[in-house]
């Protein structure tokens, strides 16, 4: 889909790329000439993935251990990655964390723990990475992956449901601020693709997953190649002049749940023509 040297030396910074969708936009960026980084608190998985992406693309990974919850380690990753290669182009934000559960069954700290990785990494990662490109003058690009929750809402799911909201919120709100600064904020909004991590968490019983798909219209779930796609470009200089945008990639799915008729899905052809009979009558 992309000339082979859509990202050449664009220097990608990857939360949570050792896994899942994050280990798959990391190898799609750099098949595609990107200098990427790695980073998650797992060193031994960050290690593997990289030596996996390199085998695959024969371009450098650099895989660095990182709580998004410590500040002063999110600074020191940008001083590492500036010593390194003198300068960062992109921003993931992808690292998360998230487990279903009815809200009143939480304890502060079950709460607090997802809003610290998925708004509060998030927010230590883009202000750094911010100062560090207003300081130096320099353009800026930064993605977050939020979901189609961001938007809605959703039971079970709350904090990480109130944390994504914030993160969209963060990404338009700066995206307005930082424009003079020629920084770019974006975030896409997946629904579900499978990941070990998240079906680990969110669809525990196979029954949960088949139903899952019984609702999106396009009848199954993302393949980690169309989400890589879309971050590509959005990662790009093609995407040069969208800023505060979100991106759905879901199937129909969230639309689906939302539209006052659509649960006529369920209704025959025969009992359609029984009930435009009745109507006409
Ligand atoms: C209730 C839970 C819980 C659960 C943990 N806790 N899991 N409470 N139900 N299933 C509580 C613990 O009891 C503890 O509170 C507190 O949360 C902290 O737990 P720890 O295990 O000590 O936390 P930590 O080791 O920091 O792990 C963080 C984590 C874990 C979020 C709990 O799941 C994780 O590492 N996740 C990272 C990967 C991930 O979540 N990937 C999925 C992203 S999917 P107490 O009070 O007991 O001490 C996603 C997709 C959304 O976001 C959309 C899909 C369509
Ligand atoms: P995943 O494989 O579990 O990815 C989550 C990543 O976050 C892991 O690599 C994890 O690595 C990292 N992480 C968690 N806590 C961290 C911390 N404190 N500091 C640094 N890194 C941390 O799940 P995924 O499905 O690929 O999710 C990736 C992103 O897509 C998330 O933002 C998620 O909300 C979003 N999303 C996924 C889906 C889906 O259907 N899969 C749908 C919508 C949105 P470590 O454990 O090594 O720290």
């Amino acid at each position: 889909m992309f000339q082979k040297d859509i990202l050449k030396d664009k220097v990608i910074i990857v939360t949570g790329g050792g896994t899942g969708l994050g280990k798959s936009m990391a190898t799609k960026f750099s098949e595609l000439g990107a200098k990427v980084l790695i980073c998650s608190r797992k060193i031994e998985v960050l290690e593997k993935t990289a030596n996996e992406i390199t085998q695959i693309t024969s371009n450098e990974v650099i895989p660095y251990q990182l709580d998004v919850r410590h500040a002063e380690a999110v600074e020191e990753l940008i001083a590492f990655c500036d010593k390194k290669f003198g300068k960062i182009d992109i921003l993931l934000n992808n690292a998360a964390g998230n487990f279903i559960s009815p809200t009143e069954r939480l304890s502060y700290k079950a709460f607090d723990t997802v809003v610290d990785i998925v708004l509060r990494g998030t927010y230590y990662l883009t202000l750094a990475i911010g100062k560090y490109w207003i300081e130096k003058k320099v353009p800026g690009n930064i993605l977050s992956i939020v979901t189609t929750y961001a938007s809605t809402g959703s039971g079970y799911v709350v904090p990480s449901s109130i944390s994504k909201a914030g993160v969209l919120n963060l990404t338009r709100s700066l995206a307005a601020e930082w424009g003079k600064y020629n920084i770019r904020l974006n975030a896409i909004a997946p629904g579900p693709f499978p990941t070990k991590g998240a079906w680990e968490r969110l669809f525990p019983d196979p029954k949960m997953a088949a139903k899952l798909i019984q609702r999106i219209p396009l009848k199954r779930t993302g393949e980690h190649e169309e989400l890589a796609n879309l971050a590509t470009y959005m990662a790009s200089d093609f995407s040069g002049y969208m800023t505060g945008e979100v991106i759905t990639i879901d199937g129909g799915e969230w639309l689906a749940g939302a539209g006052e008729f659509n649960f006529l899905e369920a209704v025959k052809p025969e009992e359609w023509d029984f009930i435009a009979k009745t109507m006409k009558r």
